[in-house]
């Protein structure tokens, strides 16, 4: 995929701007604050319809003004795709997302037209941080690959919301004979869910495991990732039709959902002992990486062409060894590359480096 154009304008530092990016790998060069995330942030907008650092869309909105539009054209093996998000502060007002020309209502028709992968260092997040960081790295990639996937998440969220709600409307005297309808719904949006989910993990599994490896692994250490789920992946609807049955009582104790993929892992171990609980913070970052460029596999594979990089202030924290690992790796696409210093750029050719400076001024 070669990303042709990002125009942004009122987006965070930038009042108004055109990048337009060469093949191969471009380095943004900045001192820190200098505005250099905010340029991968307008085109992960683009991809997938939100950022990847904030959920408040208003952040992305320059101070001064009351919409922020970034737009992105890529060209594909099937031609030219163009995307677009414009935001508003004012509340009541949705976002407007374009695809090619004209606005699109749904999220779900923005998605997958241009892909990318991010790597950012919030990543250790993923290893180190909670259940919902690896379910939202797992989402985000399942959905970018696949619609259906996006569109039973929207309905498994949305169903969990009216249940939840109808679980405390029970609590002051509701009718608990309602919740036989949402428990079929849940059931319905959950199944492919988890089946999408358990194909992805097991392919994550192979192709982080041996990322890891090359990257930085010690012989004696073996990266895994599995899926950790209440419900049987190979009758996902039944299991958890039943699942909903047994924790009723319960649920409408709590007044919540307790069961579902809403409560879904990702274990993450590295020979057999829990990477976030007792991963170091050279193995979690080498373990964060070989997710991230499994997630470029798994994205190239699926498309026929690799994603869009963005690579965030990466190789600062990197040794030499596993820098030039990680650029080797992924010198198929076209990146966009940050960092503070030009020299840990070092032994690879970009195609074009590009100085930010903080007031959104960008000079090659
Ligand atoms: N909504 C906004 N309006 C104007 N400036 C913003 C906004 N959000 C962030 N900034 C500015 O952007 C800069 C941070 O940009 P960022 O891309 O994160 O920097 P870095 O180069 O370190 O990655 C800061 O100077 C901050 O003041
Ligand atoms: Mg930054």
């Amino acid at each position: 995929m070669k990303l042709n154009s990002l125009r942004l304008s009122t987006f965070r530092s930038y009042e108004r701007v055109t990048l337009e990016p060469p093949e191969g790998v471009t380095v943004i060069v900045g001192e820190n604050g200098a505005g250099k995330t905010n340029l991968l942030e307008a085109v992960h907008l683009c991809c997938l319809g939100r950022s990847h650092r904030t959920t408040d869309d208003s952040e992305m909105i320059a101070h001064h003004a009351d919409t922020a539009a970034s737009y992105l054209s890529v060209s594909r093996r099937d031609g030219t795709h163009e995307v677009g998000v414009r935001l508003y502060r004012e509340q009541k007002r949705k976002k407007l997302l374009y695809v090619n020309g004209k606005t699109a209502s749904r999220m779900g028709d923005l998605i997958g037209h241009a892909t990318c992968v991010i790597f950012s260092p919030e990543d250790l997040s993923v290893v180190k941080g909670g259940p919902a960081v690896r379910r939202r790295y797992l989402d985000m990639l399942l959905s970018q690959l696949q619609r259906p996937y996006f569109y039973a998440l929207q309905a498994y969220h949305s169903t969990l919301r009216q249940r939840n709600a109808l679980l405390r409307a029970i609590a002051f005297g509701g009718d608990a004979a309602q919740l036989d309808v949402w428990d079929e719904q849940l059931a319905q949006a959950a199944a492919p869910i988890v089946r999408l989910r358990s194909v992805m993990i097991g392919k994550l599994d192979q192709l982080a495991e041996a990322h890891y490896a090359y990257i930085g692994g010690r012989e004696e250490e073996r990266f895994h990732a599995a899926y950790q789920t209440g419900i049987d992946v190979h009758d996902a609807l039944s299991s958890m039709r039943a699942l909903l049955a047994a924790s009723r009582e319960e649920d409408m104790r709590r007044q919540t959902t307790t069961a579902g993929p809403h409560r879904d892992d990702l274990l993450l171990r590295l020979s057999d002992r829990s990477l976030e609980a007792y991963g170091s913070q050279g193995q979690a970052r080498t373990a964060a990486l070989a997710l991230k460029l499994a997630s470029f596999d798994v994205l190239s594979e699926s498309q026929g062409e690799p994603p869009l990089l963005l690579l965030d202030d990466v190789l600062s924290e990197l040794d030499p060894q596993r820098r030039n690992r990680l650029i080797e790796r992924v010198q198929t696409a076209q990146a966009l590359l940050t960092c503070t210093d030009p020299s840990d750029f070092t032994g690879a050719e970009p195609a074009k480096v590009l100085h930010v400076r903080a007031g959104g001024v960008i000079e090659s």
